[in-house]
């Protein structure tokens, strides 16, 4: 060990526990809530072709540089630009990233407090035996009646903020080891509840037959940017997480891994969505409240529905907070090594300064729903910001930082563990970082502000 940070610092112990944690943080509301309602209003199988196209080329190589900056600078992602590139301003990307953790925790948060209201009124029965309608209306009532949402909220900030306090292997990575499993089979039993509904198919024509008319540049720019936060990139989270990482994972099989989990589960929940929208009449395009909406008036219709919307409100609030546990983590990291603040003062102060801006986007559908912006409320405001513009923004930056300024033999050490591996794919890694990614991600920002025109 070389200094003092890197000796007293935390990390995951085995690969199991750095995958189940990164997952964690990837694997949440933006596959089970975000993906399929986005998907719903995006066109269906269009959005879900190019959604899998910036996973491949674009996700996984971020994801692995993010992981590279971490775990060689061994600090929060302002801390490892200033480390990595002294005096020069690669450090801002650290910045924005703490900035949009900020806001994402913000109306993350705010959903995940609907989860939790859902969970208890599973618990009471309340969700069975009501119509469409009134599953409908119960939702915009509840988000309507800022009360509710104000007070799970502050549960769900609380619950963030304890496991936080914890610390990285007694918080983070004893949570998401037992949890994640158990998301995933429950995903699949609802996928079979959902296709064995009579009229399923349309759903699953819906999302796995893209019309390529409907690949338009909003639809690319919102795959771009669900990419992103499905992940969990382009923020310096994996550069956080990447700091706990040790030296012996292997970084690029991580990614993949985790990848792979991440799309996986969103394509899981669009299969457990869609046939059953199809089925009982709804709209693919119902927007936020597709999940809260259309999963109640599923389980109706399965034998133990009441268990299964029970479990599954639970399972999703847990997949919510190892992804909160994350945002979180940023901010703090930020505050502990930049600031010298204790974990409890800093986990104190950032959840209370972002609660603020919560109860602002709780509201933001009741009381401050007229307070609008080309359309978009608070939460819209804020979910549009982060998503489409500040992740691929930080993407765009770290690939740029590994693929043109970042040493080539600090990068070659890390992706191969100092040599320990053979590096197959480092040359395809850095080809894609140094070209294909950065234009990638450069020509949809363009292509979707209509400066450049593909014919
Ligand atoms: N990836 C998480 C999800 O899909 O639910 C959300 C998220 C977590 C976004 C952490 C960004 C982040 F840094």
């Amino acid at each position: 060990m070389t200094n003092n940070v890197k000796s007293e610092r935390d990390s995951f112990s085995n690969r199991f526990a750095v995958v189940a944690a990164v997952a964690g943080s990837a694997i949440g509301l933006g596959n089970i809530w975000r993906f399929p309602y986005l998907a719903g209003e995006n066109g269906g199988g269009a959005f879900l072709l190019v959604y899998l196209f910036c996973v491949v080329v674009i996700g996984i190589p971020v994801m692995t540089s993010e992981f590279i900056i971490g775990r060689s600078a061994q600090l929060n992602p302002y801390g490892a630009f200033k480390k990595l590139a002294p005096r020069k301003p690669w450090y801002l990307i650290g910045i924005m990233g703490v900035a949009a953790a900020f806001m994402i925790l913000a109306f993350y948060t705010t959903v995940a407090g609907w989860t939790l209201e859902y969970f208890y009124q599973s618990l009471t029965g309340n969700l069975l035996g009501r119509t469409d309608i009134e599953l409908t209306n119960m939702f915009d009532s509840f988000l309507k009646s800022s009360f509710r949402p104000i007070l799970w909220f502050i549960v769900f900030m609380g619950l963030t903020a304890f496991i936080i306090i914890s610390g990285v292997k007694e918080g983070i990575e004893k949570y998401t080891k037992i949890m994640m499993p158990f998301l995933f089979l429950i995903l699949i039993l609802m996928c079979i509840r959902s296709l064995t509904l009579p009229g399923g198919k349309a759903g699953l024509q819906f999302l796995f037959h893209p019309d390529m008319n409907k690949i338009t540049p909003k639809v690319i720019l919102e795959a771009l940017g669900q990419s992103f936060f499905s992940l969990s990139i382009g923020m310096g989270t994996l550069i956080t997480y990447g700091s706990y990482i040790r030296k012996n994972e292997n970084l690029v099989l991580s990614a993949g891994l985790v990848s792979l989990a991440d799309t996986s589960v969103a394509v899981l929940a669009g299969i457990a969505i869609f046939p059953a929208v199809f089925a009982l009449g709804g709209s693919p395009a119902s927007g936020t409240g597709l999940t809260f909406i259309v999963l109640p008036g599923i389980f109706d219709k399965m034998p133990l529905g009441s268990v299964f919307a029970f479990m599954f409100f639970l399972l999703l609030s847990i997949a919510a907070l190892t992804s909160t546990i994350s945002v979180l983590e940023v901010i703090v990291a930020y505050l502990v090594e930049e600031l010298k603040m204790s974990r409890k003062k800093a986990t104190i102060a950032a959840s209370l300064s972002v609660s603020i801006l919560g109860l602002l986007t709780v509201l933001s559908y009741g009381a401050l729903s007229n307070l609008q912006v080309g359309g978009r409320n608070i939460f819209g405001i804020l979910e549009f910001l982060t998503s489409n513009i500040m992740l691929p923004i930080g993407g765009l930056f770290i690939v740029i930082f590994i693929g043109w300024f970042y040493s080539k033999d600090l990068t070659k050490r890390e992706f191969t563990n100092e040599g320990s591996l053979k590096g197959t794919l480092l040359p395809t890694y850095i080809f894609i970082v140094k070209f294909v990614a950065p234009v990638a991600i450069a020509i949809v920002f363009l292509y979707s502000l209509g400066i450049f025109k593909l014919s």
